[in-house]
């Protein structure tokens, strides 16, 4: 599963599905993706905890967790495991690495909390 984020709510699409969307439907509209996380320079706090904690594998999913992850941390700063858990229940990996991520989710979450 693709994803990104517009104004705040995400856009899923089924697993094969194009990411294109029509341009009526995101006129106006902010669009985040993961090119616009961050940087290698200056790489946003869950990029940051995805790679200290080695949560990434192969890499296939990365996009539809980090995206899913900015959007929950944006709207919870502090979620506990099982919300993780419910927030992913739609991205899949494959490469089971699902301890990682939420690991990982839960260090740029103190990361972000202690910027603050
Ligand atoms: S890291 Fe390989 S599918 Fe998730």
């Amino acid at each position: 599963m693709c994803e990104c984020v517009g104004s705040g709510a995400r856009s899923r699409r089924p697993r094969g599905a194009s990411l294109l969307q029509s341009s009526p439907d995101v006129a106006n509209k902010n669009i985040q993706t993961l090119d616009g996380l961050g940087t290698a320079n200056t790489p946003h706090p869950l990029q940051a905890a995805f790679v200290e904690e080695q949560a990434a594998q192969c890499g296939y999913c990365m996009n539809g967790i980090l995206m899913t992850a900015t959007v929950l941390l944006d709207k919870n700063p502090n979620p506990s495991d099982a919300e993780i858990k419910r927030a992913l229940d739609q991205v899949l990996c494959r490469c089971g690495s699902h301890l990682r991520v939420i690991r990982a989710i839960k260090h740029a979450a103190r990361t972000i909390q202690a910027r603050a």
